[in-house]
């Protein structure tokens, strides 16, 4: 992978280990960055050809902003590979907001989601400068106006805009498009019941937005939605981005207020298995950007910035796992089941979605692949299941076996279960090989334990 043994690495840094392929986080940030922002490696000639069309295309075209979703996959270093290639980033809580800004991500290219913010992460967002924050429920603007309120009298805000005035809080408004995407429930997250965001009902959605518009601290400026993961099909999205058009309109009609984003979310589908055919961005992203310019056209309204928040189409396919087989048990006319030194504790997808991946057995790649077997992690459970009946070479114990495409949503849902500490991480790049999160110890997982006290 990327010119590195990935045996070598086993034995270098330990099982089980996430990997990560710099090549491939590159060629996907090219990818969308060429797609949607119109950004182009080009040759030097064509350089000036393609600032000529971009020119053009600008006065016609919406703009455009892409946010890693960064809960697929967030530790500093991807944080710092996100910053240098000037992509903006989504984050979901507290947690993934510090990490950004510990790696040195700047606020402003921050989009900060939530279906249930807690006060002290308001608190931090408001503090970091001017991160927007997607309203996700009632009461969100309130809480943000009295945390802004406080931390001014408290002496702790000092975010000046250019006129000297205190920056309102740039707040987009998470919306419910009720359109269905039929995927996995667990990941559809924009049909009807949905725990996330505002109804789309004129008497639910226009009373919000008309809060903020009225508020002091905070400045509406877009609306937002995500209909949900591993999407095939830009059928939702399409729907969904006429729905918010149409609160665009409705918030200029009866606000007077011009909404400049519309954060169309992530939810882009890979690769995982021979059956799944993966669309260029543009399959989704050219329609959606058609409808915003055609609607604003139709309607008198200025063009709003479109966004798009990809996570798993970034990083999926950038990483793979790597295990040691352990036992191996054939059980008569029924099933044989290999275990590695992992599973649902590194990655949860097989136990929590029916998730499906594909898998080699890295240190046998030139024979020949004749067996049926089933992969199951060393956790006490049933469940922990990583690959059901898959074709792999003759296993032996010690073996080196890689899982694909498990870059996205596993080490960020990495677990403690059964006291397995979470994997390191290494990045590949060019022959190379960098620990970019080391193996969490057995001491770290007891570190903040503490005693019976003695009464
Ligand atoms: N934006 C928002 C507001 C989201 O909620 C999500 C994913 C994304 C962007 C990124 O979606 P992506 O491009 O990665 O599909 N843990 C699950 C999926 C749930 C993700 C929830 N939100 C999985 O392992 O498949």
């Amino acid at each position: 992978m990327d010119g590195v043994d990935l045996a070598d690495l086993a034995k270098e840094y330990g099982t089980p280990l996430y990997v990560m392929s710099m090549a491939t986080l590159e060629r996907n940030i090219a990818e969308v960055k060429k797609a949607f922002l119109g950004d182009d490696a080009m040759t030097e000639t064509d350089c000036a050809v393609a600032e000529f069309a971009r020119a053009e295309a600008e006065t016609a075209r919406a703009k455009t902003e892409v946010a890693y979703a960064s809960k697929a996959f967030l530790c500093t270093a991807m944080a710092q590979i996100i910053e240098r290639s000037g992509l903006s980033l989504d984050v979901v809580s507290g947690g993934e907001l510090f990490t950004a800004l510990r790696a040195g991500f700047p606020p402003e290219r921050i989009i900060f989601h939530g279906s249930n913010k807690t006060p002290q992460e308001i608190e931090a967002a408001v503090l970091a400068g001017d991160v927007r924050i997607v309203v996700d429920a009632d009461g969100e603007v309130d809480m943000i106006e009295r945390i802004y309120e406080k931390l001014v009298s408290e002496g702790r805000l000092a975010r000046r805009g250019a006129d000297g005035a205190d920056m309102p809080v740039r707040v987009l408004f998470r919306i419910n498009p009720r359109v269905d995407i039929h995927g996995h429930e667990y990941i559809s997250t924009g049909k009807a019941d949905s725990k996330f965001g505002f109804s789309i009902d004129e008497d639910v959605i226009y009373p919000a937005i008309g809060r903020a518009a009225a508020a002091e601290r905070v400045r509406p400026v877009g609306v937002h939605f995500h209909v949900g993961s591993q999407v095939f099909d830009n059928t939702a999205h399409k729907a969904a981005v006429g729905e918010a058009l149409k609160v665009v309109k409705g918030v200029k009609d009866r606000l007077g207020v011009e909404l400049s984003e519309v954060n169309v979310g992530g939810g882009f589908g890979i690769r995982y298995t021979d059956g799944d055919v993966r669309k260029p961005y543009s399959y989704f992203t050219d329609p959606i950007v058609g409808l915003v310019n055609e609607y604003c056209e139709a309607n008198g309204l200025a063009v709003p910035k479109v966004i798009i928040e990809p996570g798993r189409s970034i990083v999926g396919d950038a990483g793979l796992t790597l295990y040691t087989v352990g036992s191996i048990r054939e059980i008569a006319g029924i099933r044989k089941f290999v275990s590695v030194d992992g599973g649902m504790t590194d990655n949860i997808r097989p136990a929590l979605y029916e998730a499906k991946y594909e898998a080699a057995i890295v240190n046998r790649a030139g024979e020949p692949v004749n067996e049926t077997v089933t992969i199951v992690g060393k956790c006490c459970e049933s469940g922990d299941m990583l690959i059901k009946d898959t074709r792999l070479a003759h296993a032996e114990s010690g073996d080196i076996l890689a899982v694909f495409t498990t870059g996205a949503y596993g080490y960020s849902m990495a677990s403690n279960y059964n006291k397995q500490p979470i994997p390191a991480v290494v990045l590949v790049d060019g022959g190379k090989a960098q620990l970019i999160v080391r193996r969490q110890t057995y001491e770290e997982l007891a570190a903040r334990d503490l005693p019976l006290s003695e009464h």
